[in-house]
């Protein structure tokens, strides 16, 4: 559980972590190669943790030293993925491509739902059908079977950010070329395709599709992760929700565009360097309406932590989640904070008050955590969030760096 004594301005400097959402994928990239894969700015996280768990299960060898990661080994790979590790976390599914693409089977748990709705994986399992895998089911898991995966043309009905990944990985042992037409264009994706070209692959994105020259084998490979976008705007906003001044380094400030736009709507004063952004809150933030969008749009990974910050703003925001069905897990403990937030469908209506209140609430997923402790942190009062567990999958050191911020937060058994 995590203590915090809100009420105070933040201020300072926060060094922003490599991306979970990059280093996820990367990691299993290594499933690809018999070569060492070394991965650098290497984030310390629950999530990270598991990955490797996964890779060394399937045969890899893990050297992990502060942020640099080697990754060896696994000339014979094991092809089931261990059930649990995927239920931990659903980002272990994209190692039924490369297990498949190796080994020419796989046998990978499918992964649960979760706080966000259900998470189908229906678009991973198509366009590996079409790059020529036999997929049926067994006992709430995925067989695959394939003699080897010819590249063809799958066309996504959603840019989706895993399946986007699933076929980039298996498309670099498929034969011939793989064109995945309406892809993902996050930075975690393209800094996936960055490193399988460091691996040998050829990978082309041009405006609607992204094209993989398929490889016998891929080679080893160095890269260093992106920076965590996600977690760069979470501590922009806690010195938003603060009327604080952060300073976030470390950071690609173009990924940050839709949140930074929406942001200065809302009466903060943002500067932003090479690698830095500057932030300076508002006495009182100014009511802002946005949807989330895939890449390059509003992320929705900051949908809830951004409506915790509009709770305090003077006037009506409304908020349209169009990523996921079900991502309102924030707004029941924000009410109990005494916020104003009404849900019709996938819209949430936020009517600003004076201040939120401090209370012991509970966090579901990693993202409303990461909304309930900034809404703690502007709350006068002490206020306890629950559920520790899911912010540090994806938060490195929040409590050190919140208090390096000047922020009153103590970590406590729950
Ligand atoms: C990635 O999840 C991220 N996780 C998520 O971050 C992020 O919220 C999401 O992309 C959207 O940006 C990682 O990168 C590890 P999707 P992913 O496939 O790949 C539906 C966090 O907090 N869908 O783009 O699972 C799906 O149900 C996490 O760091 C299908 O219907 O996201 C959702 O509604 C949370 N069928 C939408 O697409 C499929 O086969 C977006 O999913 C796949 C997805």
């Amino acid at each position: 559980m995590i203590r915090i004594a809100g009420g105070e301005k933040l201020a300072g400097t926060v060094q922003i972590s490599g991306a979970k959402n990059a280093a996820l994928p990367a990691i299993i990239a290594s499933l690809l190669t018999t070569k060492p894969v070394v991965l650098h700015n290497v984030p310390h996280l629950a999530d990270v943790e598991t990955a490797v768990t996964l890779v060394q299960a399937l045969g890899k060898e893990v050297r992990w030293r502060g942020r640099t990661m080697e990754i060896r080994g696994g000339e014979e790979l094991h092809p089931e993925a261990p059930a649990e590790l995927v239920q931990r976390m659903r980002a272990s599914f994209l190692a039924l491509g490369p297990l498949l693409a190796r080994a020419k089977r796989a046998k990978v748990p499918l992964p649960g739902g979760c706080a966000l709705g259900p998470r189908p994986v229906d678009f991973h399992l198509y366009g590996l059908a079409r790059l020529g895998a036999r997929i049926t089911f067994a006992n709430g898991a995925v067989l695959a079977e394939a003699k080897f995966l010819r590249g063809t043309s799958v066309y996504l009905d959603f840019p989706s950010v895993g399946a986007t990944e699933q076929l980039l990985l298996a498309g670099t042992l498929a034969e011939g070329e793989t064109v995945i037409i309406n892809p993902a264009r996050e930075p975690e994706v393209a800094d996936l395709a960055e490193l399988l070209r460091k691996m040998g692959a050829e990978v082309r994105w041009d405006t609607d599709r992204v094209t993989i020259r398929g490889r016998r084998e891929l080679e080893g490979a160095e890269h260093t992760l992106i920076p965590d976008r996600i977690e760069t705007g979470t501590y922009l906003l806690a010195g938003a929700i603060t009327g604080g001044k952060v300073r976030a380094e470390n950071v690609e400030p173009q990924h940050l565009a839709a949140l930074l736009d929406r942001l200065s709507l809302a009466g903060c004063e943002i500067e932003v360097g090479k690698a830095w952004v500057e932030l300076i809150g508002p006495r009182r933030p100014k009511p802002v309406d946005f949807r989330t969008w895939p890449y390059p749009g509003f992320p929705t990974d900051l949908q809830p932590p951004m409506v915790a910050f509009l709770a305090l703003a003077e006037g009506r925001s409304t908020i349209t989640e169009t990523v996921y069905a079900a991502r309102f897990g924030h707004v029941e403990p924000l009410l109990q904070m005494g916020a104003k937030i009404q849900v019709s469908g996938s819209v949430q209506v936020v009517d600003g008050v004076e201040g939120l209140r401090p209370a012991a609430v509970e966090a579901t997923d990693i993202r409303a955590g990461a909304a309930l402790v900034l809404a703690a942190l502007a709350a006068n009062g002490v206020s306890h969030v629950r559920g520790e567990q899911h912010i540090r999958r994806g938060y490195e050191n929040m409590v050190e760096k919140l208090r390096a911020l000047g922020a009153r937060v103590w970590e406590e058994e729950d």
